[in-house]
């Protein structure tokens, strides 16, 4: 099925696929992210609270990859999306890196946290990380060694999200980029989008786990298909 071009009011929903071609890998692709670390160890509260340093080893870890990685095609093509339609286009992400950013996009709505943040356990201030965040750093405002990446982890609530469903509600065209649908709230996103009379595409290397919930799907790498989805949009 195919769907019409003409879009109003946009909203993406981008995952570990659009920076896959960067280098910054993928969590559930073969040797991503969850092949090769117990996500419980240093994606959830808990483990944060067994073993802090362990965790701040792994995110300062992926901080320095995202540091060296650059935008690819499909940020630069989004960032272009988003400036021939001002206000119309919101860029809502499950990714912590900066990369659609540095591309030029604005007001990137991170649901998962940012990288580049640092949050604390105790007062919940949030600041700007340093390269390497330690288990000591004192928090900034409380001064108490709480600081933990600002990142979203399993059993925690994703950020933003009263924007993203009103956004969703308000949406015209709802478009799914490089992300395995196996994750809620995000996965929910397309539902929600087709029941308000969104138009629904998912843009993916294969098909994802919800990719029958859409209106029509194109495979194929992000530095490939969001290029070519974006000059069709702008005709
Ligand atoms: N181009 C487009 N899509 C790609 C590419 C590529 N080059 N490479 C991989 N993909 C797709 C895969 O087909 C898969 O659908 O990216 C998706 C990656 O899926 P996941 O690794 O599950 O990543 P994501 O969907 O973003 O995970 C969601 O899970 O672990 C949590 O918080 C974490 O934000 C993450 C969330």
């Amino acid at each position: 099925m195919t769907i019409s071009m003409r879009a109003d009011r946009v909203v993406v929903l981008t995952g570990a696929g659009l920076s896959a071609e960067s280098g910054l890998g993928t969590f559930r692709d073969k040797d991503g992210l969850w092949t090769r670390y117990d996500l419980n160890e240093v994606a959830t509260p808990e483990g944060f609270a067994r073993n802090p340093a362990l965790v701040h080893e792994f995110y300062n870890a992926r901080r320095a990859n995202c540091l060296e990685a650059r935008p690819n095609p499909a940020h630069e093509a989004l960032a272009r999306l988003q400036r021939a339609m001002p206000d119309r286009v919101t860029l809502v992400t499950q990714n912590v890196d900066d990369l659609l950013e540095r591309a030029g996009a604005v007001e990137v709505i991170h649901m998962h946290g940012e990288l580049t943040r640092a949050l604390c356990a105790a007062c919940g201030h949030r600041w700007d990380a340093t390269r390497v965040m330690e288990v000591a750093a004192p928090c900034p405002d409380c001064e108490r060694p709480a600081t933990r990446p600002d990142i979203v982890w399993f059993g925690e609530m994703p950020y933003h999200m009263e924007r993203i469903e009103a956004a969703l509600r308000d949406a015209d065209l709802f478009v799914a980029i490089g992300t395995s649908g196996n994750v809620y709230p995000a996965a929910g996103f397309v539902q929600e989008a087709a029941f308000a009379g969104a138009e629904t595409l998912e843009l993916n290397l294969e098909p994802s786990a919800t990719v029958s919930l859409f209106d029509a799907a194109r495979f194929g790498p992000a530095s490939v298909v969001v290029p070519d989805w974006v000059a069709e949009v702008l005709g």
